[in-house]
């Protein structure tokens, strides 16, 4: 099949699941405008092409549930928010980003541009849910109410803009969850009751919103079983025929019960949280990497659409790496993207890129001199860019 011809089959597709599936002569026009633009963005930077697997028939029912990216590394920083939509609600997963350390180097200023721009989506979807899910206290997938500007990017201000007076289902602070978890998640919780809105633990409990079902795990492994890096919730989202789920960090998933759990709820499409493959040999082991490889293979082999994404996304081999998951998706007629793909928008991996970024960009005299603040003065302080 042509590129040409795969670009139609995944624009048919996102007239069911897609982000700009609300009107059908809309959607008509822009499928064309997109595919134009798609056809012209693959012939002239095949280097860049996202689109890395296919699936072959479209779905052509009506939509009911539409997914946004929001934040992710494809599109240049570390999260995996997620803005879902059905008839009767509107839902943001994991409303944080970051940035993490890297090579020994600071975040280059295009990498504080992409998390500026992810903040900005953030407060604008955040304005637009009825609920905020949080899968887990790390800070790429909830943003805290401290001042913290090199990582983070977050403030009271900011907390406040996303969580002010909201529903927000969170993950429970007493049980599967380790100690800096629990001290995150009791600050958030007592910030979130202060700024009048409403906290409900939602380990393994469901809430219906008219026809929609929004269930959310029992807590299933950060990676491993029994990771130190503690527990997260699973979002399942069913509206009609159709079921998405939210995978935050599971990582692969490294673990078998995991995978059980995903392939049990048969997800007609999956934001999933690939392997840390950048880890590899250093701090995690290569046979739980390659298990995580392989269960996403699995996944891939019965999942129509697979958003595969975070840790995986953070080495520039990716694709390499994550072969035997392509593979599966192509030889089961099945697709798997990145989120930038899903938006037909060219890959923006710009963490692994770092170092090449400092040669190929040089940062501006002002960035220099921020960079050269003492610890404690440039966390409160915006980087100049
Ligand atoms: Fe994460």
């Amino acid at each position: 099949m042509t590129f040409a011809g795969s670009a139609l089959k995944i624009l048919l597709m996102r007239r069911s699941i897609g982000p700009d599936s609300s009107s059908p002569a809309r959607t008509t026009s822009r499928q064309l405008a997109y595919l134009g633009i798609l056809i012209y963005t693959v012939c002239s930077h095949s280097t860049v092409a996202t689109i890395v697997a296919r699936r072959r028939d479209g779905n052509s029912n009506l939509p009911s549930i539409r997914i946004t990216p929001i934040g992710f590394e494809s599109l240049g920083v570390r999260s995996m928010c997620t803005f879902v939509e059905t008839p009767d609600v509107k839902l943001l997963i994991d409303a944080g980003v970051a940035l993490g350390p890297r090579f020994r180097k600071l975040p280059h200023p295009r990498e504080y541009q992409a998390r500026n721009e992810c903040r900005s989506r953030i407060r604008t979807y955040a304005a637009k849910a009825d609920a905020i899910v949080v899968s887990h206290y790390h800070n790429d997938h909830h943003t805290p109410n401290y001042t913290e500007t090199v990582w983070v990017g977050s403030s009271p201000e900011e907390a406040e803009q996303i969580y002010k007076d909201k529903l927000v289902l969170v993950k429970d602070i007493r049980n599967y969850i380790n100690f800096n978890q629990r001290r995150r998640g009791w600050m958030f919780q007592r910030f979130i009751k202060r700024t009048g809105g409403k906290c409900e633990v939602a380990d393994g409990r469901s809430f219906e919103f008219g026809s929609t079902k929004i269930t959310l795990s029992h807590p299933v492994p950060h990676g491993e079983d029994n990771s130190e890096m503690g527990w997260v919730l699973m979002t399942r989202i069913r509206c009609g025929e159709e079921t998405f789920l939210h995978a935050s960090d599971v990582q692969g998933p490294m673990s078998k019960e995991t995978l059980r759990l995903i392939l049990k709820d048969k997800p007609s499409i999956l934001v999933l949280g690939g392997p840390p493959t950048y880890l590899k040999g250093v701090r995690v082991q290569g046979s739980s990497i390659e298990r995580g490889i392989m269960n996403a293979a699995k996944i891939a082999k019965t999942v129509p659409t697979v958003i595969l994404e975070h840790h995986i996304l953070r080495s520039e081999n990716w694709k390499a790496e994550a072969g035997p998951v392509l593979e599966a998706a192509n030889e089961a007629d099945n697709m798997v993207v990145t989120a930038a793909g899903y938006l037909n928008q060219p890959a923006l991996i710009l963490e692994a890129r770092r170092q090449d970024l400092y040669t190929e960009e040089k940062p501006s005299p002002e960035f220099v001199k921020w960079m050269e603040l003492p610890r404690d003065k440039r966390q409160l302080k915006s980087p100049p860019i």
